[in-house]
């Protein structure tokens, strides 16, 4: 870090950011997105189809590489009826479950040190109580069953939302909009609008005050503006453009800068294994960043779409000054 003295720094020079849990999804989207980051890190399966089969997932694999040669994907399966315990052990890739599990595929997991990544959300179901903004406290009783019977089985508790969550959890990741966001930033806003949904002030809180404990499943879920904007606002938020900058800005005001890397880099590469040192680095400095309203997404489908990031046509307080 360089700046007047160590405790206010102007410039930062970090490695790149690791994205534990991008939606680099398909065709004009996905060419659009995918080189705008260095996501390395799980891509997520639930493409049309689903990546099902590993060798879904090599095929779609090769097609990031070629938009982003230097960026280490990690590929991720759904976790469904055709992948059976025999079968785990030789998947090279984290699951994520599509609803279908036994008792034998967690085994054969923990056998296999397999990384069980889960959108830890009970179903809405009105005659059981359940609606969007207790789906993931309700869920966490069968979080802690499972750990209990499978106590060395490695589960990520995806985009944790809840005081209760990232207190109860053994390993969760939170995301850059859910540490900005609460209920009434999506109630109307379908830009904002993502799930698990955003929920109260006490929640945010507690997920600002874990900076140093997890690490950011960046989630990045770009959907076309005409998606976002139609009669059922597609859930998702993108953030990969403006990531790194946003989270200095959170940090700045947290005067937590010293835990960046940790948050943004090394808690989550060290988790999943990746390899050292990371590719480039990236220097940020204390200078205000203007988010573009919209991205076009390139592509002749595309029709002239676009897609809104999150904190469009606002500044933030940092903004990137080199890539290496
Ligand atoms: O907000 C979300 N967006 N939540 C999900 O579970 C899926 C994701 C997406 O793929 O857009």
């Amino acid at each position: 870090m360089s700046g007047e003295n160590s405790s206010t720094p102007t410039s930062i020079t970090l490695p790149w950011a690791s994205d534990f849990h991008c939606h680099l999804r398909q065709g004009a989207m996905m060419e659009t997105v995918t080189p705008m980051g260095r996501p390395h890190g799980p891509a997520m399966p639930n493409l049309t189809p689903p990546l099902t089969t590993t060798q879904m997932a090599v095929d779609y694999g090769k097609k990031l590489q070629k938009l982003a040669p230097n960026v280490h994907f990690i590929l991720t399966l759904y976790l469904n009826p055709a992948l059976t315990p025999a079968e785990i052990p030789r998947l090279q890739q984290p699951v994520y479950p599509s609803g279908v599990t036994t008792n034998s595929d967690w085994g054969a997991m923990q056998e296999a040190n397999m990384v069980l990544c889960l959108h830890g959300e009970c179903p809405s179901d009105a005659a059981k109580g359940i609606c969007i903004l207790n789906a993931e406290e309700r869920f966490l009783a069968t979080l802690r069953e499972l750990h209990q019977a499978f106590p060395k089985l490695r589960i990520v508790l995806e985009h944790a939302t809840t005081q209760a969550a990232v207190e109860h959890t053994v390993g969760c990741t939170i995301t850059a909009h859910h540490l900005f966001i609460i209920i009434d930033d999506w109630a109307g806003h379908p830009h904002h609008f993502c799930k698990p949904v955003a929920k109260f002030p006490h929640d945010r809180d507690a997920l600002r005050e874990r900076p140093s404990a997890l690490f950011p499943w960046l989630d990045s879920a770009p959907h076309p503006r005409s998606a976002k904007q139609g009669e059922k606002p597609a859930a998702g938020v993108f953030t990969t453009p403006i990531l790194i900058p946003l989270m200095a800005t959170l940090f700045d005001k947290m005067e937590c800068l010293d835990k960046l890397e940790g948050f943004i880099s090394t808690y989550g590469r060290q988790f999943y294994g990746l390899p050292e040192p990371i590719d480039g680095t990236i220097t940020l400095v204390r200078l205000p960043l203007a988010v573009p309203a919209a991205y076009a997404v390139s592509g002749s489908a595309s029709d002239g779409e676009t897609v809104v990031p999150f904190m469009a046509s606002t500044e933030i307080g940092w903004s990137i000054a080199k890539t290496e």
